[in-house]
C-alpha cells in the first residue's frame, strides 16, 4: 500500500481544533495513513520538504512538543518552537494580526495554551492549518493517538467499553467527543464536584444514541468498572490548576486506578495520556503491568501527528 492509494482526502476544515472538524470517515483515513507511516517511518522523508510549522506554547509540554517536531523533521520539513513571551503576542500584538504573519510565513501552526477561545480566534483569521496542541477545554491530538492505540490492540473501536475514572477536564471532554463520534461507549467515573463541561456531555449524548453507543457517567466508583475493555485516568490537577493541588489530592483520593480496583475488570486495559504522578491517580504497579498501554501511547503521537501533518499541510496552498 502507497500512501497515495490511501486517498486523503483534501481536507475542507483546515484546522484540528476540537475533533469535530473531522467526520468519523476521516478519522479512520489518518489512523490507516498512521499505520502505514508507523510501518514504513523513512518512506516519506519528503512528504513535508519546505513545509515549516510553527509551535506556540504557553504550556509545559513533552510529548506534544516532541512528536511535532520530531514529526516534522521525520517528513523533511523543519519546526520552530516558539514561546509566547518571546513573541510580541506576548506584548500585547493582537492574536488577529499574528495569525495574519504567521499565515505568510509559515503552513501550519500548533498551539498550547489555556483558553480555547485564543485557539479558534487565531484558526479564524489564519489562512493556515491550525491545530489544537493542548487548551482547558480539549487535547483532540492524544485522542487520535488513544484512537490509534486502541485499534492496533483490539482491531476495531465501534462497541468497545472505555471507563474514565478521575477529573472532568479537558481530556474527558475530547473522549466525549471521540467515543460518540466513533461508536465508542464512555462512562465518565468522577466526584460530582468535577463533573466534565454539561453542555459537551449532553452534546455527545446525542451524537452517541445516532451512533448507537453510549454516554454515562456515575460518582461512585465501586462496582462502576465492570464490563470496561479500557480503564482511562489522567492527572487530578491539570495545568493551571496548581493552586488547588492540595485540596484536590484529598477530593480524589478514592479515584485512584490501583490493582485492587482493576481486579472488578480482569481483562481491561489501562490507558493515561501522561504525564503521571505515580501513588495518585494511578500506583507504580500499573502504570508497569502487562494491562497498561501508556507507552504505546505515548509513541503513537507521532505517528498518528504525522498523518494529520500531511494531510492538513500536504494540500495547504499558501494564500497571500
Ligand atoms: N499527553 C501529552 O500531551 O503530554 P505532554 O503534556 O507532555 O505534551
Ligand atoms: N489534563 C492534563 C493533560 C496533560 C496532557 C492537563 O491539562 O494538564
Amino acid at each position: 500500500m502507497s500512501i497515495q492509494n490511501v486517498k486523503l482526502k483534501i481536507c475542507s476544515p483546515r484546522h484540528l481544533l476540537t475533533l469535530k472538524e473531522f467526520t468519523s470517515t476521516e478519522i479512520i483515513e489518518l489512523l490507516d495513513v498512521a499505520t502505514h507511516l508507523k510501518k514504513f517511518p523513512s518512506k516519506y522523508s519528503d512528504a513535508l520538504r519546505g513545509k515549516t510549522l510553527a509551535l506556540i506554547f504557553d504550556k509545559s509540554s513533552t510529548r506534544t512538543r516532541l512528536s511535532f517536531e520530531v514529526g516534522m523533521f521525520q517528513l523533511g520539513g523543519q519546526s520552530l518552537f516558539l514561546n509566547r513571551n518571546d513573541l510580541q503576542l506576548g506584548r500585547g500584538e493582537t492574536i488577529e494580526d499574528s495569525a495574519r504573519v504567521f499565515s505568510r510565513m509559515i503552513h501550519g501552526i500548533v498551539i498550547r495554551t489555556f483558553s480555547q477561545k485564543m485557539v479558534e480566534e487565531f484558526a479564524q483569521y489564519a489562512s493556515i492549518p491550525v491545530i489544537n496542541g493542548l487548551t482547558d477545554m480539549y487535547h483532540p491530538c492524544q485522542l487520535l493517538a488513544d484512537l490509534f492505540t486502541l485499534r492496533e490492540r483490539f482491531h476495531k473501536l465501534k462497541g468497545l467499553q472505555v471507563v474514565y475514572v478521575g477529573d472532568g477536564n479537558n481530556m474527558v471532554h475530547s473522549w466525549l467527543i471521540a467515543a460518540s463520534m466513533m461508536s465508542i461507549n464512555f462512562k465518565v467515573i468522577c466526584p460530582k464536584k468535577y463533573k466534565p463541561n454539561t453542555e459537551i456531555f449532553q452534546e455527545a449524548q446525542v451524537i452517541a444514541s445516532k451512533n448507537k453507543s453510549l454516554i454515562q457517567m456515575t460518582h461512585g466508583i465501586k462496582g462502576a468498572l465492570a464490563g470496561a475493555d479500557v480503564v482511562y485516568t489522567d492527572v487530578w490537577t491539570s495545568m493551571g490548576q496548581e493552586q488547588e493541588r492540595s485540596k484536590r489530592l484529598k477530593e480524589f483520593k478514592s479515584f485512584q486506578i490501583n490493582q485492587k480496583l482493576l481486579k472488578e475488570t480482569p481483562n481491561a486495559v489501562f490507558m493515561h495520556c501522561l504525564p503521571a504522578h505515580r501513588g495518585e491517580e494511578v500506583t507504580a504497579e500499573v502504570m508497569a503491568s502487562d494491562r497498561s498501554l501508556v507507552w504505546e501511547q505515548a509513541e503513537n503521537r507521532l505517528h498518528v501527528q504525522k498523518a494529520l501533518l500531511i494531510n492538513l499541510l500536504n494540500n495547504d496552498k499558501l494564500k497571500r
